[in-house]
């Protein structure tokens, strides 16, 4: 098989590409190691930025966000017992969308079936070749046969355990890693949301938060230990953690129910860089993680194959500069949302090598962040995004 642009993973970076390279016209194909619906079973974020609802409408999957989708103003911030709100659209102008990370795939694969591109699911022990030379290409397995796609450019969109990254020689990569000391417990139930808006939890036991996928199916999170197993909360302790770090006028809202999913992520900040080696584009998970605070990993994703997408137009119509310029454009951007992601995390959470002056300077900068116009203003315009 020949092909443009092959990518390799059908997450919402991989679907993105292809939906944007599709609609100029450059023929792509996208392997996938997993079948659909485990990619659909996989819970995520979903907290959209405007630019990221600007790339889902550019490829014509934007009707069902718009109609089922939340846009939201502002979030609370809780410290000390108390709720104090953040309005991010009377500070910056913009709001987010909040509209589930599996929703996007969902809307994204149906327009993928409908475009008649070709996709591969459960393409079995991909590797990849030759991404320094002329003439790259994709090796796989499927239906016991080994199969090859010949392509100009490779696109690892295969997240942060793919194949792409991990085929780069070590010492053409450097990488930057910090990982925190603790974990969120994420529950999601068919009840209705605590409040119409995020509540992010500054407490004694840990952090927490209030999100939601509809106006019916909520998602709460607990910081918990690392160490800690799924199997050991029970839908009961989960609740009644979360009571305990919420403020009272919030409990008395909250309505519990039975977990349709409970699962416990670690939390990560990785940058990769460069993103560019060759014909061969790392872009989203592949190249950077973010821990959830700050709810910028699908965005950050959708940027950097907004960028790809750009180049890769531009150099089919004799214009190479914009892809020798992927990299660092996608870097700017992504540095200053690991910044923020990261400064939101330390800023929310507990650290258990934090002594009781840590504690005070953290509540100290939570005062000042809600009573400074300044500081209010510079949460806001990081959480609706940076422009692109
Ligand atoms: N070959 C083919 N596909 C692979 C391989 C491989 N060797 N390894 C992994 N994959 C697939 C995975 O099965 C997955 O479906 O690549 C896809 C990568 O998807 P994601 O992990 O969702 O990454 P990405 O598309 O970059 O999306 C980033 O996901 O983790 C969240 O917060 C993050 O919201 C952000 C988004
Ligand atoms: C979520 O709804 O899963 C979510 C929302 C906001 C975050 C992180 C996760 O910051």
């Amino acid at each position: 098989m020949r092909t443009q642009v092959v990518i390799v993973g059908a997450g919402p970076s991989g679907l993105l590409l292809g939906a944007l390279l599709g609609k100029a016209g450059i023929d792509n194909v996208i392997l996938e190691a997993r079948s659909a619906e485990y990619v659909l079973g996989r819970i995520r974020a979903g907290v959209l930025e405007q630019v990221t609802v600007d790339l889902l409408d550019e490829v014509g999957v934007g009707a069902r966000m718009h109609a089922e989708g939340l846009p939201h103003d502002g979030i609370d911030l809780c410290f000390g017992g108390r709720r104090h709100r953040i309005d991010l659209h009377a500070l910056t102008g913009k709001r987010v969308m909040v509209y589930g990370q599996t929703e996007v795939t969902h809307d994204l694969m149906d327009a993928r079936k409908a475009s008649g591109q070709t996709t591969v699911y459960e393409a079995e022990h991909v590797s990849i070749h030759d991404f320094d030379g002329q003439r790259p290409s994709v090796r796989y397995r499927h239906g016991g046969q080994t199969h090859t796609v010949e392509a100009d450019f490779i696109a690892g969109c295969d997240g942060f355990h793919g194949v792409c990254r991990a085929s780069v020689p070590h010492e053409r990569i450097a990488l930057h890693e910090k990982v925190y000391p603790f974990g969120w417990l994420g529950l999601l139930a068919d009840v209705p949301p605590l409040s119409h808006e995020l509540i992010y939890v500054n407490h004694d036991r840990g952090f927490a938060l209030c999100s939601m996928r509809s106006r019916t199916r909520s998602r709460y999170y607990v910081q918990c230990s690392l160490a800690d197993q799924v199997e050991q909360w029970s839908d009961q302790a989960f609740w009644d953690e979360l009571r305990a770090r919420l403020p009272e006028d919030a409990v008395a809202h909250l309505v519990t129910g039975p977990s349709l999913e409970k699962s416990i992520a670690p939390l990560r900040s990785f940058v990769c860089e460069p993103m560019r080696f060759g014909r061969l584009f790392l872009a989203g998970d592949a190249a950077h993680i973010v821990p959830p605070t700050g709810a910028k990993g699908l965005n950050l994703a959708a940027t950097d194959v907004g960028y790809l997408a750009q180049g890769l137009v531009s150099h089919y119509k004799g214009n190479g500069s914009d892809l020798d310029h992927y990299s660092e454009r996608c870097l700017r951007r992504i540095w200053r949302a690991e910044r923020f992601s990261w400064w939101m995390t330390s800023l929310m959470h507990t650290f258990p090598t934090n002594g009781s002056f840590d504690r005070k300077v953290q509540l100290a900068e939570l005062d000042y962040l809600v009573n400074s116009d300044a500081a209010s203003k510079a949460l806001a315009e990081n959480y609706v995004g940076l422009p692109m």
